[in-house]
């Protein structure tokens, strides 16, 4: 919970290399603090406590990464801000505060019962933004907590009663396609990859409309509830944590979540696609030619290659049915994303220079950093079929594998369209605020782009 003001006597103060008010000098001096990064101490004074944390000579996401340290010694803290810039402070504090919070315990039979308060010493005229920010960081956790579900419990069928819910309580239209509604519509694409399941495959639109809405805006979500290879069945290594398949659709929902709730004037619609990729006697197999929604045929080599044939439906659906100003999607697709980018930023992939560039300028502000990939007309060689109009890889050695299968996507676009590729961001591992399971990347991102293109890209 955030409230501005006092909230207990347990104050935290983040200390800067440099000078510093007196009375707090005082006590730094008292304790020989240094300000080194995530240093921690604590000074008593009469029924007051102080955490002070070293924050080095840095700004930005050390700030969110102290908050959480302070939390973590006690749970209901009154933060004081420093001589930064106060709502930079107000933003990193709010969203790493907010970003603790969640523990992903609720499946254990002793639960962490402790509940987080941050009061905010800061002037009232903030309450608004501060506001904001919270409803952002919320709605990531929701997509955190929502990805993190366990594949026998966060099942196609599950999503769309969570997603029927979240419409619910947003006031969201909803419309669901099941496997008979996509058989009639001809999205053939996301029903091959369903075949080897025993559980449904849904594609199901949400669409929040404001009364004057600026922009039209379209966001499509890979939902592999869990990824086993399907026939080209994964070694165990790689298949463990492949519940998170379902990010990329939570995260989309996520967004919707935060741009309802906040009320902006651009009507969004959100487009996922939901299924296992799993083994069976039924399952579609490696040289079937399959024909997506958009008329296009699709030679499979490997059945693995599975998030980019249920985004070619949903693309195909948001180009024909919903024709928005800007597509974006958001897919944990692929394992080579971590090997060009690391834990530290996810990629995008864009027919729009403009919006690849302002996607890597506001990922460095809202501490979610996206970095822009060629989609030079050279990697559609690679894709190219003998016998059918495109590829679902474009190669056995895994050859630039991310970006051809960005390329593959854009098969199924029309218009102004950024891809993003989060499997590098898929799960933390014992991160100083996201703790160790799904991050969900790329909430906070869009919603923040969104506010900007609200007048067009710039
Ligand atoms: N869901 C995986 C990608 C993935 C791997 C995400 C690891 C997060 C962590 C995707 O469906 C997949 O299996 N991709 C293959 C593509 C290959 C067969 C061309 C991959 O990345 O190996
Ligand atoms: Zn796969
Ligand atoms: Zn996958």
């Amino acid at each position: 919970m955030i409230k501005i003001g006092k909230v207990s006597n347990t104050f935290a103060y983040f200390v800067r290399k440099g000078k510093h008010p007196k009375n707090i000098e005082k006590m730094l001096k008292k304790i020989k603090f240094k300000a080194d990064e995530l240093n921690t101490d604590v000074f008593r004074a009469g029924n007051k406590k102080y955490i002070f944390i070293g924050i080095g000579s840095k700004k930005g996401d050390i700030l969110r990464k102290a908050i959480a340290k302070a939390l973590s010694i006690e749970g209901k803290i009154t933060y004081i801000p420093n001589d930064l810039d106060i709502e930079e402070q107000i933003r990193l504090v709010v969203e790493g505060a907010v970003l603790y919070s969640l523990k992903f315990d609720e499946f254990k039979a002793k639960r962490d019962k402790k509940r987080y308060v941050l009061g905010l010493m800061v002037d009232r005229k903030f309450k608004r933004f501060i506001n904001k920010v919270k409803v952002i960081a919320e709605s990531q956790n929701y997509a955190r907590r929502l990805a993190g579900l366990p594949p026998n419990i966060g099942t196609p069928e599950y999503m769309v009663k969570e997603a029927r819910e979240l419409a619910k309580k947003l006031g969201l239209s909803i419309k669901v396609f099941d496997k008979k509604a996509l058989k009639r519509k001809g999205m053939n694409a996301i029903l091959s990859v369903n075949a080897g399941s025993d559980k449904g495959a849904f594609i199901v639109h949400l669409t929040y409309k404001p009364e004057k809405p600026r922009i039209k805006v379209a966001i499509a979500g890979k939902g592999i509830t869990f990824d086993a290879g399907g026939l080209d069945v994964k070694p165990a290594r790689y298949m463990f944590n492949m519940h998170l398949d379902k990010t990329g659709a939570c995260v989309a929902l996520g967004v919707i979540r935060a741009v309802a709730l906040l009320k902006m004037p651009v009507e969004v619609h959100v487009v996922i696609g939901l299924t296992e990729n799993v083994i069976g006697s039924k399952a579609y197999k490696p040289n079937s030619i399959i024909k997506a929604y958009n008329g296009k045929t699709i030679e499979i080599l490997h059945t693995d290659a599975e998030g980019r044939l249920v985004l070619a439906d949903v693309l195909s659906y948001i180009s024909k049915d919903i024709k928005p100003n800007y597509t974006f999607d958001f897919a944990t697709l692929t394992g080579a994303m971590s090997i060009s980018l690391g834990k530290y930023a996810i990629g995008a992939f864009s027919n729009d220079k403009c919006l690849s560039e302002l996607a890597k300028k506001i990922g460095e502000k809202a501490g979610e950093k996206a970095w822009p990939f060629p989609m030079w007309e050279e990697y559609n060689e690679m894709l190219k079929s003998d016998f059918a109009d495109v590829k679902n890889i474009g190669s056995w050695n895994g050859d630039a594998g991310s970006i051809t299968a960005a390329k593959f996507l854009e098969h199924f676009v029309k218009g102004k369209w950024l891809h993003f590729d989060i499997a590098s961001m898929m799960i933390a591992e014992k991160h100083p605020y996201y703790r160790t399971g799904p991050i969900a990347p790329g909430v906070r991102l869009l919603v923040n782009m969104l506010e900007v293109l609200e007048n067009g890209c710039r």
